[in-house]
């Protein structure tokens, strides 16, 4: 783990109310894997903790977060020019460990797409990715290009502006039987993967499942326990430093 002074190459927005920023690293950090995040200084004094990111593409001494703009911090962040200089903290957590699998179901919602783009994007080459994607609506559709590198994509919208009206975990729930997948990894807003978890045991699939989890967060290296989250034995995990990566069956939802 290290904590830089990255350069902004550049900051912009790719879809209603989410941008893009990429940093360049003053040294090469070798590749962040997908599931693994950043702490990032949004620049501004008055937001003084860092923001979690997740890497969504590696390359070199460059990476690529995507943000929604929610609060204050990712406010500022998104008015943040090219040439300026941002500290950061990484790499930070987990990631999604696909060595053991060749067939992975991919379900994302929202901004839980980023870490699973960046899974795609290290794995595309030797794996087989049967992506189910659910966006709010057509405007807040993004990164289409990146997602197609799986061997099967289908992208459902709240309300059927693009794509079918649907959501990502009631759309491979219809394809499931036809799919030999050896694991599912998911990213999304806490009800879809409730639901999830939930539809799984429901249905009777019992591939190994892997979801990354989003909790607040203050100092990213486990030492605050803000992030904490119950696990299914009745203990506690840190997300930032046990996780963000955990498998399904693990943690209580
Ligand atoms: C491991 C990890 C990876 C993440 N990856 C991404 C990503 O790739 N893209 C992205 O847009 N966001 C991601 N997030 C969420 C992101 O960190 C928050 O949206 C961001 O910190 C909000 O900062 P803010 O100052 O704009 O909002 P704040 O003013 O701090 O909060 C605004 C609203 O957002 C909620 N919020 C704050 N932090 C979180 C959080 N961690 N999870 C859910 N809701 C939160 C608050 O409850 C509040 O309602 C990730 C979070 C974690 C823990
Ligand atoms: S954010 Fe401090 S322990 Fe996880």
């Amino acid at each position: 783990m290290k904590d830089l002074l990255a350069t902004v190459k550049s900051n912009k927005r790719i879809a209603e109310n989410i941008h893009m920023i990429t940093l360049t690293l003053p040294e090469d950090c070798g590749l962040i894997h997908g599931g693994q995040f950043v702490n990032l200084s949004t620049g501004n004094g008055a937001n003084l903790l860092r923001r979690p990111l997740g890497v969504c593409i590696s390359e070199g001494r460059d990476i690529s977060v995507c943000y929604q703009i929610k609060g204050g911090g990712t406010k500022y962040l998104s008015t943040v020019e090219e040439g300026r200089k941002l500290q950061v903290l990484l790499p930070l957590g987990n990631w999604f460990d696909l060595d053991d699998f060749k067939d992975v179901v991919v379900i994302g919602g929202g901004v839980g797409i980023f870490p699973l783009i960046a899974t795609i994007r290290e794995h595309c080459n030797n794996k087989n990715f049967y992506s189910y994607i659910g966006f709010r609506n057509a405007g807040a559709v993004c990164l289409e290009e990146e997602l197609k590198k799986s061997k099967k994509l289908t992208i459902v919208t709240d309300d059927g502006s693009y794509g079918k009206k649907d959501n990502a975990v009631s759309a491979y729930l219809k394809d499931a039987a036809g799919i030999k997948a050896d694991a599912i990894i998911a990213c999304g807003p806490p009800v879809m993967l409730r639901v999830l978890k939930q539809k799984l045991k429901e249905n009777g699939i019992l591939t190994p499942c892997f979801v990354s989890l989003e909790e607040r967060m203050g100092c990213g290296m486990g030492a605050c326990l803000v992030c904490v989250c119950k696990t299914a034995d009745g203990g506690n995990a840190r997300v930032c430093r046990d996780g963000p990566v955990f498998n399904i069956d693990d943690i209580e939802l």
